[in-house]
């Protein structure tokens, strides 16, 4: 299984060997499970946030990720339902995280899980509560764990055992006001149905600690003064469609802290993770945040949390099923063309640089022309990207109108999560520009990297060059990023 889920049309078979029929009506409404809840079609162009899509390409270039705002107030807003204002919820921003989503998280009372000094410093640039900001990470250097203290991070989650000592050296040093809180990290092998690359626990997984040696820890810093073990913390994987899966990792938690209770404060932090499955093909169904939530809370009633542990506070960390349908990408169509034999191509100016995850882990997407969502008899594309890879494709059998050509702007929904958190700049394409839309209006929230964005590193390319035979070096100034002149 991919993460995207479900399997896709067979790929490198002739287009014109397959029906040129569409999906028709009922599978465009299937479509709906995938799209922003804005979507609308109007003049058979689509739109969301009640903006055409085709004139935020025009607006912003492409490619572009769009993201409604909306969808995501109302996936928080779900969330908070399902699980209770008493519920830590902790939005995982390595799905994707900028500072405009920052501020809409700490307005609806959310907390963030960090993963790297960079993740942190954008939370922190945002004005997000440090209070509230959770730092995960598998190899966390010591600079990152001794920032994580001296800004006063809410919680560190530790991931083995050596981390321990450091934390407490950095408190000790005066970085911290309070002593840090930290949880343990377990790997228990719960054997989770998704994509090997997506699963963090059991024997291939290389996250977080085994019982044995996670006890040990909670047991060597118990009553300590200058570090706070306040919990536990289990992430199974992601894209996870089986409900009884999170039961399972509710009542490992409860396994786990029982025996050790004594270790543990008043209130026990149990903090189950995210891994919510997100839908990415038309009609695909997964599970909602209320069916997530009963599905913790019945493995926490299996394992009799109430009378084995006592008070507990309920942490979850979703990224993906919060942002993922809420956002989507557009893409030019720069060439249309058919090989002998072979099927119809539309090659657009993204790919995989903007979304490896069709290369990484054989995810499948949606096609939409949204600048024509009709247009004579459907046929299959192979929609394919810009860089320089036989992998780069988009979608291997798009049904998209016959008349779909040059000029034409693609929308590939469900690409809100782990897209452009996973971008690059391959080929030295850019990075894209991102957009929040609602009621009508477009915000551009992280602006297109420029060639002077991708060229800034390169110490060569800043420094005068020597005059060549007559030539006029460069001046200082002119060496600069134009941005800077
Ligand atoms: N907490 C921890 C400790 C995690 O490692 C992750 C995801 C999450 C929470 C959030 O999981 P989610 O709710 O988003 O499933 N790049 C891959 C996904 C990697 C997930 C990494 N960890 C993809 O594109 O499918």
């Amino acid at each position: 299984m991919t993460p995207s889920g479900a399997g896709q049309a067979a790929v490198g078979q002739p287009a014109a060997s397959r029906p040129a029929a569409g999906p028709g009506a009922a599978a465009r409404a299937a479509l709906g499970s995938v799209l922003p809840t804005s979507w609308t079609e109007a003049g058979g162009r689509g739109r969301v946030g009640g903006v055409p899509l085709a004139d935020l390409a025009d607006r912003f270039g492409t490619p572009l990720v769009v993201v409604d705002e909306r969808h995501l107030e109302e996936r928080l807003a779900a969330f908070r339902a399902a699980f209770g204002p008493e519920a830590d919820l902790t939005y995982a921003g390595k799905a994707f995280l900028c500072g405009a989503l920052v501020r809409l998280l700490d307005r609806e009372g959310w907390f963030v899980d960090v993963v790297s000094g960079g993740e942190l410093e954008l939370v922190r640039r945002a004005g997000f509560p440090m209070a509230r900001v959770l730092l995960h990470g598998n190899a966390k250097s010591v600079a990152e764990l001794t920032h994580a203290v001296e800004l006063g991070v809410g919680r560190i989650v530790v991931d083995h055992p050596d981390e321990i000592g450091e934390i407490r050296r950095a408190a000790r040093a005066g970085g911290a006001e309070r002593p840090p809180a930290v949880m343990l990290r377990l790997n228990v092998d719960l054997a989770p149905d998704t994509h090997e690359k997506v699963r963090t626990v059991g024997p291939g997984a290389h996250f977080g600690m085994g019982t044995a040696s996670a006890a040990a820890v909670a047991r060597e810093v118990a009553g300590a003064e200058d570090i706070r073990l306040t919990g536990v913390h289990i992430h199974a994987g992601s894209q996870i469609r089986d409900p009884a899966l999170f039961a399972r990792v509710a009542t490992a938690a409860v396994d786990f802290v029982a025996p050790l209770r004594d270790c543990f404060p008043d209130t026990v932090e149990l903090d189950l993770g995210g891994g919510l499955a997100a839908p990415y093909r038309a009609g695909e169904r997964v599970p909602s945040p209320r069916r997530y939530a009963e599905a913790l809370r019945a493995g926490l009633d299996a394992a009799r949390v109430r009378d084995r542990i006592g008070r507990h506070r309920l942490i979850v960390e979703p990224g993906r099923s919060v942002i993922a349908n809420a956002g989507l990408t557009l893409y030019r169509v720069h060439a249309r063309k058919r090989l002998d034999g072979a099927d119809e191509i539309l090659a657009v100016d993204g790919g995989l640089s903007d979304n490896p995850r069709p290369s990484l882990y054989g995810a499948s997407y949606e096609v939409l022309n949204a600048s024509r969502l009709r247009d004579g008899a459907e046929r299959v594309f192979r929609v394919v990207g810009r860089h320089c890879e036989s992998g780069d494709v988009v979608a291997p059998a798009a049904v998209l109108p016959g008349g779909s050509g040059v000029g034409d702007v693609l929308a590939v929904p469900a690409t809100g999560a782990y897209v452009f958190a996973m971008s690059s700049r391959y080929n030295g394409v850019g990075r894209p520009a991102v957009v929040f839309v609602r009621d009508g209006a477009a915000r551009e929230v992280v602006r297109r990297e420029t060639d002077d964005d991708l060229l800034a590193c390169d110490l060569a390319l800043g420094v005068p060059e020597p005059a060549a035979d007559g030539a006029r070096p460069l001046t200082a100034a002119e060496a600069r990023p134009s941005r800077e002149r």
